[in-house]
Protein backbone atom coordinates (compact mmCIF):
# COMPACT_ATOMS: atom_id res chain seq x y z
CA UNK A 1 0.00 0.00 0.00
CA UNK A 2 2.88 2.12 0.68
CA UNK A 3 4.31 1.84 -2.30
CA UNK A 4 1.26 2.95 -4.23
CA UNK A 5 0.34 5.96 -1.91
CA UNK A 6 3.66 7.00 -2.98
CA UNK A 7 3.64 6.66 -6.36
CA UNK A 8 0.35 7.98 -6.34
CA UNK A 9 1.29 10.76 -3.91
CA UNK A 10 4.44 11.34 -6.92
CA UNK A 11 1.80 12.16 -9.40
CA UNK A 12 -0.03 13.96 -7.37
CA UNK A 13 1.79 16.93 -8.42
CA UNK A 14 -1.14 20.36 -8.08
CA UNK A 15 -1.99 19.75 -11.99
CA UNK A 16 -3.36 16.56 -11.59
CA UNK A 17 -6.77 17.98 -10.31
CA UNK A 18 -10.25 18.40 -12.05
CA UNK A 19 -10.45 21.98 -11.06
CA UNK A 20 -9.47 23.60 -14.09
CA UNK A 21 -11.87 21.53 -15.95
CA UNK A 22 -14.89 22.50 -14.03
CA UNK A 23 -13.63 25.86 -13.48
CA UNK A 24 -13.83 26.40 -17.08
CA UNK A 25 -17.46 24.34 -17.66
CA UNK A 26 -19.10 25.87 -14.78
CA UNK A 27 -21.80 27.41 -16.50
CA UNK A 28 -22.47 24.68 -18.85
CA UNK A 29 -22.46 22.00 -16.03
CA UNK A 30 -24.19 23.62 -13.53
CA UNK A 31 -27.15 23.63 -16.60
CA UNK A 32 -26.31 20.11 -17.22
CA UNK A 33 -27.14 19.78 -13.29
CA UNK A 34 -30.02 21.49 -13.50
CA UNK A 35 -31.74 19.47 -16.51
CA UNK A 36 -30.63 16.30 -14.51
CA UNK A 37 -32.77 17.32 -11.73
CA UNK A 38 -35.25 18.11 -13.85
CA UNK A 39 -35.78 14.90 -16.18
CA UNK A 40 -35.01 12.28 -13.15
CA UNK A 41 -38.85 13.62 -12.37
CA UNK A 42 -41.80 11.20 -12.30
CA UNK A 43 -45.25 11.07 -10.58
CA UNK A 44 -43.86 7.93 -9.35
CA UNK A 45 -42.32 9.21 -6.09
CA UNK A 46 -40.03 6.29 -5.84
CA UNK A 47 -38.28 7.28 -8.61
CA UNK A 48 -37.03 10.88 -8.15
CA UNK A 49 -36.49 9.76 -4.13
CA UNK A 50 -34.17 6.78 -5.67
CA UNK A 51 -32.83 9.05 -8.74
CA UNK A 52 -32.09 11.94 -6.38
CA UNK A 53 -30.32 9.94 -3.64
CA UNK A 54 -27.12 9.18 -5.82
CA UNK A 55 -27.68 12.49 -7.77
CA UNK A 56 -27.33 14.31 -5.34
CA UNK A 57 -24.79 12.48 -3.77
CA UNK A 58 -22.41 13.94 -6.37
CA UNK A 59 -19.81 12.33 -8.45
CA UNK A 60 -17.60 13.88 -10.38
CA UNK A 61 -19.58 14.48 -13.44
CA UNK A 62 -16.39 13.60 -15.55
CA UNK A 63 -18.03 12.05 -18.38
CA UNK A 64 -20.38 14.73 -18.99
CA UNK A 65 -17.64 17.51 -18.64
CA UNK A 66 -15.73 15.01 -21.17
CA UNK A 67 -18.86 16.09 -23.63
CA UNK A 68 -18.70 19.71 -22.76
CA UNK A 69 -14.91 20.07 -23.19
CA UNK A 70 -14.51 18.20 -26.47
CA UNK A 71 -16.98 20.17 -28.04
CA UNK A 72 -15.57 23.37 -27.23
CA UNK A 73 -12.14 22.13 -28.11
CA UNK A 74 -13.48 21.87 -31.52
CA UNK A 75 -15.02 25.30 -31.89
CA UNK A 76 -18.22 24.31 -30.27
CA UNK A 77 -20.08 27.44 -28.98
CA UNK A 78 -22.99 26.95 -26.81
CA UNK A 79 -26.20 29.68 -26.23
CA UNK A 80 -25.46 31.24 -29.56
CA UNK A 81 -29.11 30.64 -31.95
CA UNK A 82 -27.61 28.54 -34.91
CA UNK A 83 -25.73 26.33 -32.25
CA UNK A 84 -28.24 25.98 -29.34
CA UNK A 85 -27.26 24.17 -26.15
CA UNK A 86 -26.78 20.69 -27.84
CA UNK A 87 -24.03 20.47 -25.45
CA UNK A 88 -25.98 20.67 -22.39
CA UNK A 89 -28.12 18.23 -23.35
CA UNK A 90 -25.87 15.68 -24.56
CA UNK A 91 -23.45 16.26 -21.66
CA UNK A 92 -26.80 15.60 -19.42
CA UNK A 93 -27.78 12.24 -21.19
CA UNK A 94 -24.19 10.63 -20.96
CA UNK A 95 -24.54 11.57 -17.32
CA UNK A 96 -28.10 9.50 -16.98
CA UNK A 97 -26.42 6.55 -18.75
CA UNK A 98 -23.31 6.52 -16.36
CA UNK A 99 -26.15 6.88 -13.02
CA UNK A 100 -28.17 4.22 -14.79
CA UNK A 101 -25.16 1.74 -15.37
CA UNK A 102 -24.19 2.34 -11.42
CA UNK A 103 -27.34 1.63 -10.63
CA UNK A 104 -27.41 -1.78 -12.18
CA UNK A 105 -23.68 -2.05 -11.38
CA UNK A 106 -23.93 -1.89 -7.51
CA UNK A 107 -27.24 -4.97 -8.05
CA UNK A 108 -24.75 -6.86 -9.77
CA UNK A 109 -21.83 -6.17 -7.45
CA UNK A 110 -23.99 -6.62 -4.47
CA UNK A 111 -22.18 -2.77 -3.59
CA UNK A 112 -23.25 -1.21 -0.20
CA UNK A 113 -21.67 2.21 -0.89
CA UNK A 114 -21.24 4.55 -3.53
CA UNK A 115 -20.55 8.26 -3.76
CA UNK A 116 -19.59 7.88 0.52
CA UNK A 117 -23.71 6.98 0.45
CA UNK A 118 -25.37 3.86 0.90
CA UNK A 119 -26.06 2.42 -2.53
CA UNK A 120 -29.57 2.54 -3.71
CA UNK A 121 -30.04 -1.14 -3.61
CA UNK A 122 -29.00 -1.22 0.15
CA UNK A 123 -31.53 1.43 1.28
CA UNK A 124 -34.89 0.73 -1.38
CA UNK A 125 -33.39 -3.26 -2.43
CA UNK A 126 -32.38 -4.60 -5.86
CA UNK A 127 -36.01 -4.40 -7.77
CA UNK A 128 -36.25 -0.39 -7.69
CA UNK A 129 -32.53 -0.02 -8.35
CA UNK A 130 -33.10 -1.88 -11.37
CA UNK A 131 -36.16 -0.27 -12.79
CA UNK A 132 -35.48 3.31 -11.92
CA UNK A 133 -31.85 2.55 -13.73
CA UNK A 134 -33.36 1.54 -16.67
CA UNK A 135 -35.82 4.49 -16.40
CA UNK A 136 -32.77 7.02 -16.12
CA UNK A 137 -31.58 4.72 -19.42
CA UNK A 138 -35.12 5.77 -21.31
CA UNK A 139 -34.34 9.52 -20.27
CA UNK A 140 -31.28 9.71 -21.50
CA UNK A 141 -32.59 8.46 -24.66
CA UNK A 142 -35.74 10.84 -24.39
CA UNK A 143 -32.91 13.64 -24.73
CA UNK A 144 -30.97 12.17 -27.44
CA UNK A 145 -34.01 12.45 -29.70
CA UNK A 146 -34.30 15.73 -28.24
CA UNK A 147 -31.22 16.57 -29.70
CA UNK A 148 -32.73 15.18 -33.25
CA UNK A 149 -29.21 13.90 -34.30
CA UNK A 150 -29.66 10.09 -35.47
CA UNK A 151 -25.62 10.24 -35.33
CA UNK A 152 -25.22 11.03 -32.20
CA UNK A 153 -27.98 8.41 -30.72
CA UNK A 154 -26.15 6.27 -33.20
CA UNK A 155 -22.79 6.44 -31.13
CA UNK A 156 -24.73 6.62 -27.74
CA UNK A 157 -27.17 3.64 -28.24
CA UNK A 158 -24.07 1.63 -29.58
CA UNK A 159 -21.78 2.77 -26.62
CA UNK A 160 -24.45 2.01 -24.33
CA UNK A 161 -25.04 -1.94 -26.13
CA UNK A 162 -21.54 -2.16 -25.80
CA UNK A 163 -21.11 -1.37 -21.82
CA UNK A 164 -23.85 -3.69 -21.34
CA UNK A 165 -21.93 -6.69 -23.23
CA UNK A 166 -19.00 -5.59 -21.14
CA UNK A 167 -20.71 -5.76 -17.69
CA UNK A 168 -22.12 -9.64 -19.06
CA UNK A 169 -18.83 -10.85 -20.16
CA UNK A 170 -17.19 -9.52 -16.80
CA UNK A 171 -19.81 -11.71 -15.16
CA UNK A 172 -18.93 -14.91 -17.35
CA UNK A 173 -15.47 -14.17 -16.05
CA UNK A 174 -16.07 -13.66 -12.68
CA UNK A 175 -14.47 -16.49 -10.24
CA UNK A 176 -12.48 -17.97 -13.43
CA UNK A 177 -8.85 -17.51 -12.11
CA UNK A 178 -7.91 -18.60 -16.29
CA UNK A 179 -8.69 -15.24 -17.13
CA UNK A 180 -6.07 -13.88 -19.61
CA UNK A 181 -5.16 -10.17 -19.52
CA UNK A 182 -6.63 -9.80 -22.88
CA UNK A 183 -10.00 -10.71 -21.80
CA UNK A 184 -10.05 -8.57 -18.81
CA UNK A 185 -8.97 -5.81 -21.28
CA UNK A 186 -12.07 -6.49 -23.33
CA UNK A 187 -14.19 -6.02 -20.57
CA UNK A 188 -12.74 -3.07 -19.30
CA UNK A 189 -12.75 -1.61 -23.05
CA UNK A 190 -16.39 -2.36 -23.45
CA UNK A 191 -17.88 -1.49 -19.74
CA UNK A 192 -16.16 1.90 -19.14
CA UNK A 193 -13.97 3.10 -21.82
CA UNK A 194 -16.77 2.98 -24.37
CA UNK A 195 -18.50 5.68 -22.75
CA UNK A 196 -15.79 7.87 -21.99
CA UNK A 197 -15.13 7.47 -25.78
CA UNK A 198 -18.37 8.18 -26.92
CA UNK A 199 -18.71 10.84 -24.33
CA UNK A 200 -15.77 12.56 -26.16
CA UNK A 201 -16.73 11.95 -29.30
CA UNK A 202 -19.99 13.60 -29.66
CA UNK A 203 -18.21 16.47 -29.05
CA UNK A 204 -16.82 16.33 -32.21
CA UNK A 205 -19.67 15.89 -33.81
CA UNK A 206 -22.02 18.48 -32.67
CA UNK A 207 -19.13 21.44 -33.62
CA UNK A 208 -19.79 19.95 -37.06
CA UNK A 209 -15.67 19.09 -37.15
CA UNK A 210 -13.83 16.18 -39.74
CA UNK A 211 -14.06 12.73 -39.47
CA UNK A 212 -10.14 13.37 -38.06
CA UNK A 213 -11.01 15.30 -35.44
CA UNK A 214 -13.61 13.04 -34.69
CA UNK A 215 -11.58 9.52 -34.62
CA UNK A 216 -9.42 12.08 -32.24
CA UNK A 217 -11.56 12.15 -29.44
CA UNK A 218 -12.66 9.08 -29.54
CA UNK A 219 -9.35 7.26 -29.50
CA UNK A 220 -8.61 10.40 -26.21
CA UNK A 221 -11.69 9.31 -24.29
CA UNK A 222 -11.32 5.06 -25.26
CA UNK A 223 -7.69 5.27 -23.73
CA UNK A 224 -9.04 7.48 -20.84
CA UNK A 225 -11.26 5.29 -20.10
CA UNK A 226 -9.11 2.22 -20.21
CA UNK A 227 -6.78 4.09 -18.30
CA UNK A 228 -9.58 5.22 -15.37
CA UNK A 229 -10.60 1.61 -15.12
CA UNK A 230 -7.13 0.17 -14.84
CA UNK A 231 -6.62 2.94 -11.77
CA UNK A 232 -10.09 1.91 -10.55
CA UNK A 233 -8.99 -2.07 -10.09
CA UNK A 234 -5.94 -0.95 -8.05
CA UNK A 235 -7.51 1.43 -5.67
CA UNK A 236 -10.08 -1.33 -4.72
CA UNK A 237 -6.89 -2.74 -3.32
CA UNK A 238 -5.48 0.59 -2.33
CA UNK A 239 -7.30 3.11 -1.56
CA UNK A 240 -8.23 5.13 1.28
CA UNK A 241 -12.36 3.74 2.03
CA UNK A 242 -13.48 7.50 2.88
CA UNK A 243 -11.92 9.22 0.26
CA UNK A 244 -12.78 6.68 -2.41
CA UNK A 245 -16.44 6.66 -1.52
CA UNK A 246 -17.11 2.63 -2.11
CA UNK A 247 -16.15 -0.49 0.12
CA UNK A 248 -12.79 -0.96 -0.76
CA UNK A 249 -11.96 -4.91 -1.35
CA UNK A 250 -15.83 -4.78 -2.86
CA UNK A 251 -13.83 -6.73 -5.83
CA UNK A 252 -11.81 -9.55 -3.88
CA UNK A 253 -15.07 -10.32 -2.11
CA UNK A 254 -16.91 -10.68 -5.95
CA UNK A 255 -14.35 -12.58 -7.19
CA UNK A 256 -13.69 -10.24 -9.80
CA UNK A 257 -10.58 -10.85 -11.78
CA UNK A 258 -9.35 -7.77 -12.33
CA UNK A 259 -5.91 -7.15 -13.81
CA UNK A 260 -3.86 -6.61 -10.20
CA UNK A 261 -5.42 -10.66 -9.88
CA UNK A 262 -4.87 -11.59 -13.60
CA UNK A 263 -0.80 -10.86 -12.64
CA UNK A 264 -0.45 -11.94 -9.27
CA UNK A 265 -1.99 -15.08 -10.12
CA UNK A 266 0.37 -15.65 -12.91
CA UNK A 267 3.80 -15.41 -10.72
CA UNK A 268 2.32 -17.13 -8.32
CA UNK A 269 3.87 -20.17 -6.65
CA UNK A 270 1.30 -23.65 -6.49
CA UNK A 271 0.74 -22.67 -2.44
CA UNK A 272 -0.23 -18.99 -3.55
CA UNK A 273 -2.69 -20.47 -6.70
CA UNK A 274 -4.58 -22.39 -4.29
CA UNK A 275 -5.11 -20.00 -2.46
CA UNK A 276 -6.43 -17.89 -5.37
CA UNK A 277 -8.70 -20.23 -6.17
CA UNK A 278 -10.31 -20.92 -3.21
CA UNK A 279 -10.85 -17.36 -2.44
CA UNK A 280 -11.89 -16.27 -6.12
CA UNK A 281 -12.98 -19.28 -7.72
CA UNK A 282 -14.83 -21.30 -4.56
CA UNK A 283 -15.84 -18.31 -2.93
CA UNK A 284 -14.79 -19.47 0.48
CA UNK A 285 -12.94 -16.57 2.39
CA UNK A 286 -12.44 -15.73 5.53
CA UNK A 287 -12.01 -12.16 7.53
CA UNK A 288 -8.02 -11.80 6.86
CA UNK A 289 -7.95 -13.55 3.78
CA UNK A 290 -8.05 -10.08 1.51
CA UNK A 291 -4.98 -8.82 4.03
CA UNK A 292 -3.38 -11.90 2.35
CA UNK A 293 -4.55 -10.85 -0.98
CA UNK A 294 -3.65 -7.59 -0.53
CA UNK A 295 -0.03 -9.06 0.51
CA UNK A 296 0.33 -11.28 -2.29
CA UNK A 297 -0.53 -8.13 -4.53
CA UNK A 298 2.67 -5.87 -3.34
CA UNK A 299 4.64 -9.24 -3.49
CA UNK A 300 4.37 -9.08 -7.20
CA UNK A 301 4.19 -5.88 -7.97
CA UNK A 302 0.45 -6.26 -9.01
CA UNK A 303 -0.71 -2.73 -7.89
CA UNK A 304 2.30 -1.11 -8.94
CA UNK A 305 2.26 -2.73 -12.58
CA UNK A 306 -1.55 -1.72 -12.94
CA UNK A 307 -0.31 1.81 -12.02
CA UNK A 308 2.11 1.51 -14.97
CA UNK A 309 -0.64 0.17 -17.19
CA UNK A 310 -2.82 2.96 -16.45
CA UNK A 311 0.03 5.36 -17.39
CA UNK A 312 0.83 4.37 -20.70
CA UNK A 313 -3.21 4.39 -21.27
CA UNK A 314 -3.03 8.29 -20.17
CA UNK A 315 -0.15 8.69 -22.68
CA UNK A 316 -1.74 7.44 -25.53
CA UNK A 317 -4.76 9.54 -24.68
CA UNK A 318 -2.67 12.84 -24.32
CA UNK A 319 -1.44 11.80 -27.78
CA UNK A 320 -4.72 11.54 -29.22
CA UNK A 321 -4.48 15.18 -28.60
CA UNK A 322 -1.57 16.16 -30.51
CA UNK A 323 -3.31 17.87 -33.34
CA UNK A 324 -5.22 20.36 -31.47
CA UNK A 325 -3.84 23.61 -31.18
CA UNK A 326 -2.75 25.01 -27.09
CA UNK A 327 -6.04 26.50 -25.76
CA UNK A 328 -7.61 26.48 -22.00
CA UNK A 329 -9.60 23.32 -23.32
CA UNK A 330 -7.13 21.41 -24.12
CA UNK A 331 -5.09 22.19 -21.58
CA UNK A 332 -7.87 21.47 -18.69
CA UNK A 333 -8.41 17.81 -20.46
CA UNK A 334 -4.98 17.40 -20.00
CA UNK A 335 -5.13 17.57 -16.48
CA UNK A 336 -8.10 15.57 -16.43
CA UNK A 337 -5.98 13.12 -17.80
CA UNK A 338 -3.34 13.39 -14.82
CA UNK A 339 -6.34 13.54 -12.13
CA UNK A 340 -7.28 9.76 -13.78
CA UNK A 341 -3.91 8.62 -12.67
CA UNK A 342 -3.29 10.07 -9.49
CA UNK A 343 -6.63 9.86 -8.22
CA UNK A 344 -7.80 8.79 -5.09
CA UNK A 345 -11.80 8.57 -5.34
C1 LIG B 1 -17.41 4.73 -11.44
O1 LIG B 1 -17.16 5.87 -12.20
C2 LIG B 1 -17.56 3.56 -12.35
C3 LIG B 1 -16.30 3.19 -13.01
C4 LIG B 1 -16.18 3.19 -14.31
C5 LIG B 1 -15.17 2.76 -12.23
P1 LIG B 1 -16.79 7.26 -11.54
O2 LIG B 1 -15.64 7.08 -10.61
O3 LIG B 1 -16.63 8.26 -12.61
O4 LIG B 1 -18.10 7.55 -10.68
P2 LIG B 1 -18.66 8.94 -10.12
O5 LIG B 1 -19.66 9.39 -11.14
O6 LIG B 1 -17.54 9.90 -9.96
O7 LIG B 1 -19.31 8.57 -8.83
C1 LIG C 1 -17.33 -0.16 -13.54
O1 LIG C 1 -16.84 -1.22 -12.86
C2 LIG C 1 -18.80 -0.29 -13.69
C3 LIG C 1 -19.42 0.36 -14.82
C4 LIG C 1 -18.81 0.78 -15.88
C5 LIG C 1 -20.86 0.53 -14.73
P1 LIG C 1 -16.72 -1.30 -11.28
O2 LIG C 1 -17.69 -2.30 -10.78
O3 LIG C 1 -15.29 -1.48 -10.95
O4 LIG C 1 -17.18 0.13 -10.80
P2 LIG C 1 -17.30 0.51 -9.28
O5 LIG C 1 -15.98 0.21 -8.63
O6 LIG C 1 -18.43 -0.30 -8.73
O7 LIG C 1 -17.57 1.99 -9.32
MG1 LIG D 1 -19.04 -2.15 -9.18
MG1 LIG E 1 -14.39 -0.72 -9.12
Amino acid sequence: VTLVAEMQDDARKPTASLDRLSELLRGDLARVNTLILERMQSPVALIPQLAGHIIAAGGKRLRPMLTLACARLCGYRGGTDEAGDRHVTLAAAVEFIHTATLLHDDVVDASDLRRGLATANAVWGNKPSVLVGDFLFSRAFQLMVEDGSLKVLGILSHASAVIAEGEVLQLVTSNDTATDEAAYLAVIRAKTAQLFAAASQIGAVIANRPDAEEEALTAFGLNLGIAFQLVDDMLDYSARQAELGKTVGDDFRDGKITLPIVLAFKRGDEQERRFWRRTLEQSEQSDDDLDRAIALLHKHGALRETLERARHYGTQARAALAGFADCAEKRALIEAVDFCLARGY
